[in-house]
C-alpha cells in the first residue's frame, strides 16, 4: 500500500482518532467523536457527510430534511455507513423533519457539528439558528442569495464565538495542487498579472419530481432550476470558480458587465444557461468569464486560467510555465473522456482529496483550534458572484457600491408552514 492509498484508506481514518490530544482546549476527549448533525439529505450533502464519516472522527447521529421520503432514505444511508465503520445507527430520536427540522437539529444537545447542506436560499437562516445554539458549523455555498442574507450573514459572523468554529464549503482551495499553485501565485510566480480567464460549462440537472406534488414542492424538489432558491448558476454553481479568482487575485471583483439567457433549458425555472461576464479586478485586470449548462453528455469543463509578465497557470493540469515554470508532481495524461474537473493523471482529478482534506482541516480547528469563521470570507465570494449576475439581469455595469445598494432581493413567495 503506498503513502497515498493509505491515506485514503480506513486504516488513516481510524488512526486519525486516536491521535486527538487527550483533552484539548476545545473539551474534546481523545478518541470521542465529534456528535454531527446532517441537516439536507440529498446528494452533496450525504456525499460530504459520508466523507467526513470515513476521514475524520466527526460521526453522523443526527439527520434532517425538509421531506420525510429524503430523511428515510438518508437514514438508510447514514445507519449502513455507521454499521461499516462500528457505530451505532442513529437514535430515533435524532431524525427530524419538516420546515421546523433546523431549528430541532440546533436545539439538540446530542450535536456539536451542524452541516448545513440545503438549498441556497436557507443557508443564512440555518446558519443562524445553528451558531445562536453554540455548534460548530459547516455551510455549503453560497452564503447567501442576496445583498440581504448576505448582510444578514456578516451579522451572524460577530456572534460566533471564539470556541466554534464555522466553514462554508469551498473545498477546491484545500485541494492539494490547488493549494500548491495558489501559494506560488500568490507569492508572485507569475508576475504582474495582465489578464484573467475562467469558464464553467457543464450539464444541466435533471428533474426531480413526485406524484401528487404541488407547484411548491416541485419547485422545491428542482430549486437548482429556481434563481430565489439557488441564487441562479453563477451564484450557486460558478462560485467555485469566481471564488478562486478571488483568492489568487487577492481581492474581490470592483465592477462587472454581463450578458447571458436561456437559450437550450426549456422546462420550468428562471436561472439563466449561459453567461459571460467581464469582472475588473483592482489594477484593471479583467476576469473573463463564461459559464454554460447546456444538455445531458456530461460533460464538464471548468477552471481558471491566469497570464502574467513572467508566466500562465492553472486550467487542465496544475501547472505554471514561463520563468518559475512548475508542475504538480503526480501529473501524467488525463483518462480520456473522464469527464472529471481538469482531469490531471495520477490523481484523478485535480480535486482529488479536496473534500477530505477540507473536512480534515475543519475537525482540527474544532478539536486543536485555532477555530475558524469563514463566513465573511464566503459573503465576499457570494457577493462577487451576485455583482455578476446583477450586470447580467440590468444589461449594464455594476459596481461593488451599486450592488450593495441596489442589490435585487428575492422572496421564496410561499409559506414553509404547508410542510409541517
Ligand atoms: N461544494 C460543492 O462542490 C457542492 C456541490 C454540489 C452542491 N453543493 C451545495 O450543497 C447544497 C445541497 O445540494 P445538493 O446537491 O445536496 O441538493 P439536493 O437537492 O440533492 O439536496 C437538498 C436536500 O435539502 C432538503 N431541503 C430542502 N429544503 C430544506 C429545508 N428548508 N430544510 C431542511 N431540508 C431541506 C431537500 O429535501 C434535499 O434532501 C446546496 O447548497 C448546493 O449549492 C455544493
Amino acid at each position: 500500500m503506498d503513502r497515498r492509498e493509505l491515506i485514503q484508506s480506513g486504516t488513516a481514518a481510524a488512526a486519525g482518532i486516536t491521535l486527538l490530544k487527550p483533552l484539548t482546549a476545545f473539551g474534546y476527549r481523545a478518541n470521542s467523536a465529534i456528535r454531527h448533525g446532517l441537516l439536507g439529505c440529498g446528494n452533496r450533502g450525504s456525499s460530504v457527510a459520508e466523507s467526513f464519516s470515513k476521514n475524520t472522527t466527526a460521526q453522523v447521529v443526527a439527520i434532517a430534511d425538509l421531506f420525510p421520503d429524503n430523511l428515510a432514505a438518508g437514514r438508510v444511508r447514514f445507519d449502513k455507513i455507521n454499521a461499516g465503520l462500528g457505530r451505532a445507527a442513529i437514535d430515533e430520536k435524532l431524525l427530524f423533519h419538516g420546515p421546523h427540522a433546523f431549528e430541532q437539529l440546533a436545539a439538540s444537545p446530542d450535536i456539536d457539528l451542524i452541516q448545513i447542506s440545503t438549498p441556497p436560499f436557507f443557508h443564512v437562516q440555518h446558519l443562524e439558528a445553528a451558531v445562536a445554539a453554540g455548534k460548530h458549523v459547516y455551510c455549503e455555498k453560497p452564503v447567501g442569495i442576496d445583498v440581504q442574507q448576505a448582510r444578514h450573514a456578516l451579522e451572524i459572523a460577530k456572534r460566533v464565538k471564539p470556541t466554534q468554529s464555522v466553514d462554508v464549503g469551498f473545498q477546491c482551495r484545500s485541494a492539494p495542487p490547488i493549494a500548491a499553485i495558489a501559494e506560488r501565485i500568490q507569492t508572485g510566480a507569475l508576475g504582474k498579472i495582465a489578464a484573467v480567464a475562467g469558464n464553467y460549462n457543464a450539464p444541466a440537472s435533471t428533474e426531480k419530481s413526485r406524484p401528487g406534488e404541488g407547484k411548491d414542492e416541485y419547485r422545491l424538489r428542482n430549486w437548482l432550476w429556481d434563481r430565489a432558491l439557488s441564487g441562479d448558476i453563477l451564484v450557486e454553481q460558478n462560485i467555485h470558480i469566481i471564488d478562486l479568482a478571488n483568492w489568487l487575485l487577492g481581492a474581490h471583483p470592483l465592477k462587472a458587465t454581463a450578458t447571458g439567457g436561456r437559450n437550450v433549458l426549456s422546462h420550468f425555472g428562471d436561472c439563466w444557461d449561459n453567461y459571460q461576464v467581464d469582472f475588473t479586478y483592482p489594477g484593471s485586470v479583467h476576469l473573463s468569464f463564461s459559464s454554460t449548462q447546456f444538455g445531458s453528455d456530461g460533460a464538464f469543463d471548468a477552471g481558471l486560467k491566469l497570464f502574467g509578465s513572467d508566466g500562465s497557470a492553472y486550467s487542465g493540469p496544475v501547472q505554471i510555465t514561463g520563468k518559475q515554470a512548475w508542475a504538480w508532481e503526480d501529473s501524467s495524461p488525463a483518462e480520456p473522456g473522464s469527464g472529471k474537473f481538469a482531469a490531471n493523471g495520477a490523481f484523478t482529478d485535480n480535486l482529488a482529496f479536496a473534500d477530505r482534506n477540507k473536512e480534515r482541516t475543519f475537525i482540527d480547528s474544532i478539536t486543536s483550534g485555532p477555530c475558524h469563521n469563514q463566513i465573511a470570507a464566503g459573503v465576499e465570494t457570494a457577493l462577487s458572484c451576485m455583482l455578476g449576475r446583477m450586470a447580467g439581469l440590468t444589461g449594464h455595469e455594476v459596481t461593488w457600491e451599486d450592488l450593495q445598494a441596489h442589490g435585487e432581493i428575492y422572496q421564496l413567495g410561499f409559506s414553509m408552514e404547508q410542510f409541517a
